[in-house]
């Protein structure tokens, strides 16, 4: 058998939120791709099953769904609709977040309700997901979930790095929950991604092309400064974090 099919993912399904936005749908081509049958969920439903349709035209098994990830019901009919459709729930991808659409602000001027609503999408969010699809994960004796982290909660990233950095924590406690009972977890940190959120993160801040290249030499090594990674390259890392053995291992040693 060659190599490259023990990475296959047939037969396992996926869901990826925030699967309509630039990054996620990228994540979820990459699984379907790999012979996974893709849910693309999504705040915005519409679109998510605008993009389910073209891997649907391209053989994939793909819907699209509207789900706020913050709701519990939402959360646990998204968990319904996929076992319903595809038979179960092998694999969540936590990517649905807000990034660009924070203010750019220091962080004691940030309005207060900006604090409460990035922790509770990208934080909370996160955990409302897992809940919801542990059931079918258990049931099935495997499951992975991957949290959709950023290099920037290694650096002074406000509000929404101290967010990402709260999702590493909740990572951290949610595998040394779930490991012991066969679902896998771990947490992916790209830099910069040049989509249309990650450029319009960027170009909100004063000191964009410094920054540029700061987060790209000092947290990526590659690709060189000035050049942010494309979409497609994201995918790189997050597939070696589902499929790999090694990643089955560090959840091993951590439970
Ligand atoms: N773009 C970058 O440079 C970059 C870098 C590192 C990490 N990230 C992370 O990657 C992920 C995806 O980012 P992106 O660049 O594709 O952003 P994006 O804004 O294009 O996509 C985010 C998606 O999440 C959805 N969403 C937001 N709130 C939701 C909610 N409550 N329920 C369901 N869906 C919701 C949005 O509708 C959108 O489709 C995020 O977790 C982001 O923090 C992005």
């Amino acid at each position: 058998m060659s190599v490259i099919n023990s990475f296959r993912l047939d037969g396992r399904v996926a869901i990826v939120t925030g699967g309509a936005g630039g990054i996620g749908r990228i994540y979820g081509r990459a699984l379907a791709e790999a012979g996974a049958s893709v849910v693309l969920a999504d705040l915005d439903g519409a679109a998510a099953s605008e993009e389910a349709a073209k891997f649907s035209a391209d053989g994939h098994g793909a819907i699209g769904i509207a789900v706020d990830i913050t709701d519990p019901a939402a959360a646990a009919a998204m968990a319904t609709a996929t076992i319903e459709r595809f038979g179960g729930i092998d694999i969540l991808v936590n990517n649905a977040a807000l990034m660009a659409e924070i203010p750019r602000s220091t962080l004691t001027e940030l309005p207060l309700e900006w604090f409460e609503r990035v922790m509770r999408v990208n934080v909370m969010g996160a955990v409302v997901c897992a809940k919801a699809v542990k059931a079918s994960m258990i049931e099935r004796g495997r499951g992975r979930i991957i949290n959709q982290v950023s290099a920037g909660a290694f650096q002074a990233g406000g509000i929404y790095g101290i967010s990402k950095l709260a999702l590493v924590s909740v990572t951290v406690d949610l595998a040394r929950e779930l490991g012991p009972r066969g679902v896998n977890v771990n947490a992916i940190a790209p830099g910069l991604v040049e989509d249309d959120a990650g450029f319009r993160a960027l170009e909100q801040r004063p000191d964009a092309e410094r920054r540029r290249r700061v987060d790209h030499a000092a947290l990526n090594g590659r690709p060189p400064p000035g050049a942010p990674r494309r979409p497609t390259g994201a995918a790189a890392p997050y597939e070696r974090s589902i499929r790999s053995k090694a990643a089955s291992m560090a959840a091993a040693r951590r439970s």
